[in-house]
């Protein structure tokens, strides 16, 4: 069985006592309202993450990621977070390759790559983030951008490696907007990605990796979408924001 994971994505929301507020909400939630075997993650600003990992050791659903990593190890890199760190300190998820990452600061495939090896050197899980732009879906190349994404961005690792990352897919054009990808679509690009996972590497790597849909996702719209094969859960902007929202998008998997 796949693992159901919901994360959260709160960007560069929340100062420090906002987020411990909003995270102890979730917490609440999680521990009274979730029966099933789903994980949350939630992925807050550094400045967040030592205190929730310490608050969320009173829950064994409730997991904490950071948005980015350096690639390098450590070194003179002013400004910079490594994994090393942030492992350090207790975390278990590492959002990398988000589009806001790729547009807003230049992050490439290559780049990417070499944090995600970074990342699992350092036991963090990626939660890789692949997905077309507008313009790229309206030329119909959709298919192909998300598949250099994956073949640049991920399939150097072995398969041992390989299988230890969760994939998002967040198609750009339903990031921040409303709009969300129909069940539909999302379902055909999430089988997509499976179908190349397994040309790559095996089927059975192929049926043990979890793929999260991203954009807009919210409690409406996600029993529709989680309920289609290839989608094992969401990541969650604006949404993850208020805790009864992402809760019952979480609840889904009851
Ligand atoms: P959104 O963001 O849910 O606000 O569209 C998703 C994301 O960027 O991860």
């Amino acid at each position: 069985m796949r693992k159901k994971i919901v994360a959260g994505n709160w960007k560069m929301n929340t100062d420090y006592n906002e987020g411990l507020t909003l995270f102890s909400e979730v917490v609440t939630l999680v521990n009274a309202e979730i029966t099933g075997s789903q994980t949350a993650v939630v992925c807050s600003p550094f400045i967040h993450l030592q205190s929730l990992v310490e608050k969320s050791k009173t829950s064994d659903k409730v997991f904490i990621g950071a948005q980015n990593a350096h690639q390098a190890e450590s070194g003179a890199y002013t400004g910079e977070i490594s994994a090393k760190m942030i492992n350090s300190i207790g975390v278990d998820y590492v959002i990398l390759g988000h589009s806001e990452r790729r547009q807003y600061f230049g992050e490439t495939n290559e780049l990417l790559a070499k944090k995600t090896d970074t990342a699992l050197k350092n036991s963090l899980t990626p939660i890789f983030c692949i997905g077309e732009t507008l313009q790229e879906r309206e030329a119909n190349t959709h298919f192909d951008v998300i598949k250099s994404q994956l073949v640049e961005g991920v399939f150097h690792l072995d398969a041992e490696a390989f299988a230890k990352i969760v994939i998002a897919y967040e198609p750009v054009w339903a990031i921040g907007t409303g709009v969300t990808a129909s069940a539909e679509q999302a379902q055909e690009i999430h089988e997509f990605i499976r179908k190349e996972i397994s040309a790559k590497y095996t089927q059975a790597v192929a049926d043990e990796i979890t793929m999260l849909y991203g954009g807009s996702c919210n409690p409406k719209n996600a029993p529709e979408l989680f309920a289609k094969a290839d989608i094992d859960g969401g990541l969650i902007g604006g949404a993850s924001l208020k805790a009864r929202d992402f809760v019952d998008i979480l609840k889904v998997f009851n």
